[in-house]
């Protein structure tokens, strides 16, 4: 199939992008789109011929559940029941935007959504192009992010091309993805909040509105028999580019000064090395590829960079990709919880 792309630089004077694309998501098909977290491939929702398409053109395991994008809030009283008060107060707050809710699903939507679930993940985003796809469509849309499965998400439209082209019936390209990293998911079901994947909506910020907030605990360490992941995705480690990714964590001129060592040795082995810096860092490292996140006191920066740095390790050839670590306060716990995986918990201490 070819994949048609069409650039979306204004959302009026494009509109009749977004109508092209609403009508071939009616018809069955897939359309990749930008949100304000990653780009996501979007079906309707309540088609299961449509959703299997997605598991096909990105390889996606079947136990790995679907989230469900609504345009407005009414859209969730369709698919999703028993909104608790907790539930309530949180999207209150802050949908639309980077948040996944669980809910307890209706039966209308298809088991091949919910991988089985009695629940339902639903997402509003606030991408003004997203909104218009789901309102015009009128079907709650199904979107994982738009990579081929292991690989990290799409920020931009181009990661999504090279992933998926020829596999799917359109990319809208609507630039680069403010935040750069899935949007957290929050579980209230039980009346309490659990985070089961962190993101630009952070444990702080459900605090300060909750007074607390709990955390499933294979977001902080490796999932194994006895940490089993609540959100099913979360327990693919390999979430990673080619390269193997090694995680250098202490005192800063220590980690410099240790990747640099290490780095220099595997060059002799012949193999190419890249360093995954911050502006801070950057100018001291002796490496193939320097790639920096940017400042380390902006983690809304290194947040929208990770992806597309990871991503371009891969395209130049990595064989090995040292990291430095971050803080796991605010955004920072999402960082280090994708950049684990990405390095399959690899660690180094220095
Ligand atoms: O920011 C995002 O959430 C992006 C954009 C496109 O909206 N979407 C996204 O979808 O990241 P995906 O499929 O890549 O990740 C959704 C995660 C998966 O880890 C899945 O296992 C989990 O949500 N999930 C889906 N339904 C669930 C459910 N009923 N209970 C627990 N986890 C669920
Ligand atoms: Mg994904």
């Amino acid at each position: 199939m070819k994949t048609i792309i069409r650039k979306i630089d204004n959302l009026y004077s494009d509109h009749k992008f977004i109508e092209e694309a609403a009508g071939i998501l009616q018809r069955g098909g897939l359309v990749a789109f930008p949100t304000e977290t990653v780009y996501g491939l979007g079906a309707n929702g309540l088609s299961a011929e449509a959703c299997r398409k997605i598991y096909e053109a990105k390889g996606r395991p079947g136990d790995n559940p679907l989230i469900l994008h609504i345009g407005d809030i009414e859209g969730l009283y369709e698919i999703a029941e028993e909104i608790t008060p907790t539930a309530k107060k949180i999207i209150d707050k802050f949908w639309p935007g980077p948040l996944t809710m669980i809910f307890k699903k209706r039966p209308c939507v298809p088991d091949n959504v919910t991988g089985g679930l009695d629940t339902v993940g639903v997402r509003f985003p606030s991408n003004e192009i997203a909104r218009e796809l789901i309102r015009l469509a009128k079907v709650p849309v199904a979107a994982p992010s738009a990579n081929s499965s292991g690989k990290p998400s799409p920020t931009r439209a181009s990661h999504v091309q090279f992933d998926l082209d020829g596999k799917i019936d359109m990319i809208l390209d609507g630039g680069a993805a403010d935040f750069g990293l899935e949007s957290t998911i929050v579980d209230a079901t039980g009346g309490k909040a659990v985070i089961l994947r962190p993101g630009a909506v952070t444990k702080e910020m459900l605090e300060g509105l909750l007074g607390y907030a709990e955390i499933d605990p294979a977001v902080l360490k490796k999932p194994d028999k006895n940490i089993i992941p609540k959100a099913p995705g979360m327990k693919y480690t390999h979430y990673s580019p080619k390269a193997s990714v090694i995680l250098v964590k202490g005192e800063m001129g220590k980690v410099v000064e240790e990747i640099n060592r290490r780095a220099k040795e595997k060059q002799r082995d012949g193999l190419k090395i890249g360093v995954l810096a911050t502006d801070e860092t950057k100018a001291l490292y002796k490496a193939d590829i320097v790639l920096s996140a940017g400042s380390r006191n902006d983690e809304v920066s290194i947040g929208a960079n990770l992806f597309k740095i990871l991503r371009k390790f891969d395209y130049l050839d990595a064989d090995i990709v040292f990291s430095e670590v971050f803080s796991e306060k605010g955004e920072g716990l999402a960082i280090m919880n994708r950049l684990k995986k990405a390095a399959g918990y690899n660690y180094i201490e220095v």
